[in-house]
């Protein structure tokens, strides 16, 4: 039997996601695939994950962390966030590009707000944008889905309340604190958002949420039973410094294969072995010109 996931020409849209929804019932076909979402902040790395066949690309705000060597998220400004995703959309044919907003750029006044959020649709080809936050996001989410922004929603370890929340945790553990986060979820549902981001809470928590909502949820530290998943990128390919969360998973180790790379080349140049004579450029032989002096 042939498959055919996607109408038309193959390009993820914002109803393909919200139509993968895992079934909420056991008469429901199980068949649905899961959502694949991963991090990307440049041309090339949009190119192989979209060939790869990455379901959303997302800009994520990580990009000040793995790309500027920011301490965390809080200084990548609305400049930078845009320059980055003009990068991932020329990279991208098939997937959804979703594009982070950054702290600062939503929470002042709405409409300056929706004004951020349209310049990454007008300036950058984003589809859609992440905001971080629950309940208090409720109004501003209405207002974008209003301007035929599609909306992805972040709740659970939120980076952006870093301050707020004391450091990167575990979020929902207590009764209380998982009775907010499904309030946070479901908040996000009703205003609008096409799907939401679950970071960092307890697998079971995740998986009522999965169950409960309409909509697609994606999870980074959230258990298996998510409707789909996300990572960033360079957690995924080994080429971060420091601290990887438990979730990250580790597909490669760049870091060790760029660093080897580069010992080798700075090896080869201090030995006379780089650049080789065929890796140089040559010229036919030339008539040597004598210069004759004029006499005076
Ligand atoms: O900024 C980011 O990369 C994110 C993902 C971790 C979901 O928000």
């Amino acid at each position: 039997m042939s498959v055919a996931p996607y109408a038309g020409n193959g390009k993820v849209t914002v109803p393909d996601i919200l139509s993968r929804k895992s079934p909420v019932s056991k008469s429901q076909p199980t068949s649905q695939r899961k959502i694949t979402c991963l991090t990307a902040y440049d041309y090339p790395t949009a190119r192989l994950l979209d060939e790869a066949g990455v379901d959303i690309l997302l800009v994520g705000d990580s990009l000040g962390m793995v790309v500027l060597g920011y301490e965390n998220t809080l200084p990548v400004t609305m400049e930078e966030m845009l320059h980055h995703t003009r990068a991932v959309r020329r990279g991208t044919q098939r997937a959804l590009v979703v594009a982070d907003m950054p702290y600062g750029s939503f929470h002042a006044d709405i409409a300056d707000s929706v004004r951020n959020a349209m310049r990454f649709v007008k300036e950058a080809g984003a589809e859609a944008v992440k905001v971080e936050g629950g309940e208090r996001r409720l109004e501003l989410i209405v207002r974008l889905v209003e301007a035929e922004i599609p909306v992805m929603g972040h709740v659970g370890l939120t980076p952006q309340s870093l301050n707020a929340m004391g450091g990167f945790k575990v979020q929902g553990k207590t009764p209380d604190a998982a009775e907010r986060l499904l309030r946070d979820a479901r908040a996000v549902e009703a205003a609008g958002a096409f799907s939401i981001v679950l970071e960092s809470v307890p697998r079971e928590l995740a998986a009522r949420i999965t169950r409960e909502l309409r909509i697609p949820t994606i999870g980074i530290g959230a258990g298996p039973e998510c409707d789909g998943q996300v990572l960033v990128i360079h957690d995924l390919l080994g080429f971060t410094m420091g601290h990887t969360p438990k979730f990250a998973r580790k597909y490669a180790d760049l870091a060790e294969t760029i660093s080897r790379a580069a010992r080798e080349y700075c090896e080869d140049v201090q030995t006379g072995k780089f650049p080789s004579d065929a890796e140089s450029f040559h010229a036919p032989p030339m008539p040597v010109v004598v210069a004759r002096r004029r006499a005076e």
